[in-house]
C-alpha cells in the first residue's frame, strides 16, 4: 500500500492545507489532557515551515451536530494555544471554517505563517462529504496533505471530497499518516513470527471484523477484557452478570473453530476479578472462571491469567495490542491492563498499540517509551485491522492515480 508522500511533491513556498486530527481529550476545565495527536503532526508542519510554505491547518473536534456551534466545548482555540507553545510561533486562529474573512486570511498568508481553521464540523458540509464545501476549502490552497490518520476512516469532505480537487502531484500523505499506514500494513501482511494479537475491550461486536481478519494472520490470539465473557459463555461457562453478547456467541464459536483449523493458539482468561457491582467501594474476589457466582460480574483478568498471558507473549516477535484487559479506569480493576502493558513493554518484539483506551493504559502504566509504535487512531486503526481500505488512504494512494 504505497501512498504519495509529502516528499514526492513540491511544496516549496506553496500554500499548503494540512488536514490534521487535533481531536484531543480535554478535562472539565477545558485543558488538553493528552496532546499526543498535536505533537504527532509536528514533523509535517515543521517540514512545511522549513520550506517556507504558507500553512493552513484544518481539523475536526468532537462531534457537534450539523449547524451546532458550541465554542466552549468544540472550538479549536485551545489547540491553537498548544501549537503556539510547541512550535514557539504565532498561530493565526480563524473565527470560522470557510467564511469570507477566513478565506481572506488564507489568501494573505505570508511564507512561514500558520493559519488554523475553526472546527471543520461546525460546517455541515464536512460530515456530509459535501463537494461545494470541499471546493471552497480547496480554493484556499495549492497543495493538500492528509496527516489526519485518526480521521481517515471517515468519508468526510476534508478527507475524501477535498483531495478530489487536487491533481496528482498536488496531494499527498503527511509523515504521521505514512508511518501509521506503513506500520499496520507491514505488521499484518509481513509480520516477523510468532505474531501475537492481544485483543480486549468491552465488546466483541466492536471488534468482530478485526478478530475474523486477524485469526487468518496471527500465530496466537489472546483475548481479555469484557469481550472474553462471550467466548467463555460460548464454551459453556457460567459467567454470572458479566458482559455477554448472546447474539454473538455463534460468531465467537466460529472464530475459535477457525483458530483451531488454522493452528492458531487461542488464549482466554483462566481466572477473573469479580464483584457484585461495578463500584469503587465494592467487594472483590479473585476466582477461577469455573467459579463465577451467578449474580457477580467479571471486571478484570486475574493473577493466574496474567501469568498465562505472559507465557503466551514470551516468544513473540511481533505483538499487536488493541483493547484493555479490564475496566482499567477503576483502580481495583486496572491491574490486568497494567500488567499486560508492562509485559508487552518488556518484550523484545516489535510492539504496536492501537486504540485510544489502550494508548491511555500504556501512558498511565508509564510504558510509552518502551513500545515500538503507538497509533494515534482508534477507529481508523481498527478498520485497518479489519482489512478495510480507509477513504483517507484511498485518496492519496499511488495506485489510484
Ligand atoms: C477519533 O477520535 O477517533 C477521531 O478523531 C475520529 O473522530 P470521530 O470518531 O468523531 O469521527
Amino acid at each position: 500500500m504505497e501512498l504519495w508522500s509529502i516528499k514526492d511533491i513540491d511544496v516549496e513556498k506553496k500554500r499548503v492545507l494540512i488536514r490534521c486530527d487535533f481531536n484531543v481529550p480535554k478535562d472539565e476545565f477545558g485543558n488538553i489532557t493528552d496532546d499526543r495527536r498535536i505533537r504527532a503532526a509536528l514533523p509535517t508542519i515543521r517540514y512545511c515551515l522549513d520550506r517556507d510554505c504558507k500553512i493552513i491547518l484544518a481539523s475536526h473536534f468532537g462531534r457537534p451536530k450539523p449547524g451546532e456551534w458550541n465554542e466552549d466545548r468544540d472550538s479549536l482555540k485551545p489547540v491553537a494555544k498548544r501549537l503556539h507553545s510547541l512550535l514557539k510561533q504565532d498561530i493565526i486562529m480563524a473565527n470560522n471554517v470557510v467564511g469570507d474573512d477566513t478565506m481572506e486570511l488564507a489568501k494573505n498568508l505570508k511564507e512561514g505563517e500558520i493559519l488554523l481553521l475553526e472546527n471543520l464540523r461546525y460546517n455541515p458540509g464536512e460530515t456530509a462529504n459535501d463537494s461545494e464545501f470541499a471546493a471552497r476549502l480547496a480554493s484556499m490552497a495549492d497543495v493538500y496533505i492528509n496527516d489526519a490518520f485518526g480521521a481517515s476512516h471517515r468519508k468526510h469532505a476534508s478527507i475524501f471530497a477535498l483531495p478530489e480537487h487536487f491533481p496528482v502531484g498536488k496531494k499527498a500523505a503527511g509523515f504521521l499518516m505514512q508511518k501509521e499506514v506503513n506500520f499496520f500494513d507491514k505488521m499484518v501482511k509481513h509480520p516477523v513470527r510468532p505474531f501475537v494479537a492481544v485483543v480486549g475491550g468491552s465488546k466483541v461486536s466492536g471488534k468482530l471484523q478485526a478478530l475474523i481478519n486477524l485469526v487468518e494472520k496471527v500465530d496466537k490470539l489472546v483475548i481479555g477484557g469484557g469481550m472474553a465473557f462471550t467466548f467463555l459463555k460460548a464454551l459453556g461457562y457460567e459467567v454470572g452478570n458479566s458482559l455477554v453478547e448472546d447474539d454473538l456467541i455463534e460468531d465467537a464459536i466460529k472464530i475459535m473453530d477457525r483458530a483451531k483449523e488454522k493452528g492458531v493458539k487461542f488464549y482466554l482468561p483462566v481466572d477473573v476479578v469479580v464483584a457484585p457491582k461495578f463500584a469503587e467501594d465494592t467487594t472483590v474476589k479473585y476466582l477461577p472462571i469455573q467459579e463465577i457466582p451467578c449474580d457477580w460480574m467479571g471486571l478484570d483478568v486475574g493473577p493466574a491469567t496474567n501469568r498465562l498471558f505472559r507465557e503466551a507473549l514470551n516468544d513473540a516477535q511481533t505483538i499487536l495490542w488493541n483493547g484493555p484487559m479490564g475496566v482499567y479506569e477503576m483502580d481495583k480493576f486496572s491491574k490486568g491492563s497494567f500488567m499486560m502493558s508492562h509485559y508487552i513493554a518488556e518484550s523484545h518484539a516489535t510492539t504496536v498499540v492501537g486504540g485510544g483506551d489502550t494508548a491511555d493504559v500504556v501512558q498511565r502504566a508509564g510504558d510509552v517509551d518502551e513500545m515500538t509504535f503507538i497509533s494515534t487512531g482508534g477507529g481508523a486503526s481498527l478498520e485497518l485491522l479489519e482489512g478495510k481500505l480507509l477513504p483517507g488512504v484511498e485518496a492519496v494512494l499511488k495506485s489510484r492515480a
